[in-house]
């Protein structure tokens, strides 16, 4: 299970193309602020916090393809770190959002990432972090994250939505039904911010648990983790469209439509002892990580063609630092390969 857990963490997406700027993916022509919505790569962020969300949020069906990174906070970045890596997840890569990971008690937090968010014109999928020891230690970052979020008046406006991960069924963290519980408690609580709420995890984590279906009829949005490496036919990246497919397959018919993310999705550059494959034929490497991502790109139609307005992907993950072998960039800050995933098609 441990290796499992390990592997869990991971997604990423990244595109080969080459390393030129996504200028091309950005529509040149000037929308209002008016007709524009947070958080599209051509938004104006308001000088002033506005009174309410309506009308904030981008439509979920403009939210496919390449939407942002998975962000491990274990480190429990400064400040200015977060600002720092947010502007470079933004406009070096044209990103929308963070997908947060891991978790940083360090007083205060939230209010530094939805500092930095807002600043940097992202949104956030917030986490409830359970970690792998089995223990109850969640509810109070639960209480802490839900109290955040509604004393920060910024909080609603970059928070798109608050994930319970990572992976709780398939560590078994609580039983289906009161991982359901904790997720409707979650929604009334948030319900006056309008603020949704889901469930970070694998097909197999539902799948080993019966489906728990109650799970997926409570969350608002399905964030899956599209991990193919790990599948016991896996082999090279480029082959891996069918083994995507699959799990995706399972959640269309089982997910009565709700809106998709990737939202821990990659491929490993080497295995380590916490990341070993399932299949005998399966090859990791920088090559492979980076086809992953192009795989992805070239099924961007058929990934936006996908029910409750298509799949968002996000890339696992930002650097080598936050889970080695997953990262865009590598331990020393290089990027490992040209990344530059489409945003639209
Ligand atoms: C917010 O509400 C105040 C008070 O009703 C109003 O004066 C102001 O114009 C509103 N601001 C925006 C951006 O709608
Ligand atoms: C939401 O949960 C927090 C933390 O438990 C609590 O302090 C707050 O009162 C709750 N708010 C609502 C509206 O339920």
């Amino acid at each position: 299970m441990p290796m499992l857990q390990l592997f869990l963490t991971i997604l990423l997406s990244a595109q080969l193309a080459l390393a030129l700027p996504l200028n091309d993916h950005v529509d040149p022509v000037q929308h209002s602020q008016a007709t524009s919505c947070f958080p599209a790569l051509d938004f104006k962020m308001p000088a002033a916090v506005p009174n309410n969300t309506a009308g904030w949020w981008c439509d979920a069906s403009t939210e496919y393809a390449f939407v942002g990174f998975s962000y491990e906070v274990t480190a429990c970045q400064s400040r200015d770190q977060l600002h720092r890596d947010f502007n470079d997840i933004r406009h070096h890569f044209n990103s929308r959002y963070v997908r947060l990971y891991g978790v940083c008690d360090r007083e205060g937090f939230y209010d530094d990432i939805v500092d930095a968010a807002w600043a940097n014109t992202l949104g956030v999928h917030a986490l409830i972090w359970f970690g792998f020891n089995l223990d109850d230690v969640w509810e109070g970052r639960r209480d802490v994250l839900l109290g955040a979020l509604h004393a920060n008046p910024r909080a609603k406006f970059v928070t798109r939505v608050l994930q319970f991960g990572s992976e709780p069924l398939y560590d078994g963290v609580l039983p289906h039904d009161q991982l359901a519980e904790q997720v409707i408690l979650a929604k009334a609580n948030l319900s006056s911010l309008g603020i949704p709420v889901t469930v970070s995890e694998l097909a197999y984590g539902y799948q080993e648990r019966g489906g728990a279906q109650d799970v997926l009829d409570a969350i608002d949005s399905i964030n899956i983790h599209m991990l193919p490496f790990f599948a016991q036919d896996a082999s090279t990246a480029t082959n891996a469209w069918p083994l995507v497919q699959r799990d995706l397959q399972w959640f269309i018919d089982h997910g009565d439509g709700k809106k998709m993310y990737f939202d821990e999705n990659g491929w490993p550059s080497v295995t380590s002892p916490s990341v070993q494959p399932n299949s005998p034929n399966a090859v990791s490497n920088v090559a492979n990580e980076k086809n992953y991502y192009t795989l992805l790109d070239q099924h961007c139609q058929d990934l936006k063609n996908v029910v409750g307005g298509g799949i968002g992907w996000f890339a696992h993950i930002y650097s080598d630092n936050m889970e080695p072998g997953y990262g865009i960039y590598d331990s020393s800050g290089r990027l490992k390969f040209p990344f530059a995933p489409r945003t639209h098609c």
